[in-house]
């Protein structure tokens, strides 16, 4: 695994990530249709355009394996989505591990959906502790979710 910068090319690919109906129930938070190229593609290029986003590819055996990102806002929030090939081989905890050796601002935050065992698992890992919750309507579940609100110090 590695993490390397985001190029043009890789977009096709978290295009396809987004897709999979497995990890679109497990994140949540989906957007409201997944399959609207239009809306990624802009919702993209905001994240690529925007310098208090520090995005970052997970490229695992010169494939994209996934991506992970920080909003550094008045809260900095990590997010991070693997695609469900690359799923159960430690990619995302190392990804997560690299990825806070480049992004060294905390408190770093993380909103969890409370069922999403491997996320929490990752980030706990890691030293986040869940410091609250918060209800979001979930676009990928039509319901109201509970969101396990984490912070590492
Ligand atoms: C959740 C996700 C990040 C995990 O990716 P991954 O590369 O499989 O993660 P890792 O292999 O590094 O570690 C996951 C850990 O959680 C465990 N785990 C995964 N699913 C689990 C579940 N349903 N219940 C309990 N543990 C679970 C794994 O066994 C592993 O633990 P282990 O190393 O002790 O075996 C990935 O599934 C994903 O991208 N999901 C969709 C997007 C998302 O949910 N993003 C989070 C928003 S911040």
């Amino acid at each position: 695994m590695q993490l390397r910068e985001v190029r043009a090319s890789d977009l096709d690919a978290f295009f396809a990530h987004q897709q999979e109906p497995e990890a679109n129930l497990m994140a949540a938070y989906q957007a409201r249709n997944p399959a609207d190229r239009a809306v990624f593609d802009h919702h993209w290029n905001q994240i690529l355009n925007d310098p208090k986003v520090l995005v970052r590819t997970i490229e695992h055996d010169g494939e994209v394996a996934g991506s992970i990102l920080v909003f550094d806002g008045e809260a900095p929030e990590i997010n991070f989505w693997t695609s469900t090939k690359f799923w159960g081989k430690g990619i995302t905890t190392s990804a997560v591990d690299a990825f806070l050796a480049e992004f060294t601002k905390r408190p770093l935050m993380a909103h969890v959906v409370q069922d999403n065992l491997g996320s929490i698992k990752v980030l706990e890992r890691r030293g986040f502790k869940i410091v609250g919750t918060e209800q979001i309507f979930s676009n990928a579940r039509a319901e109201v979710v509970t969101e396990n609100v984490m912070q590492l110090d």
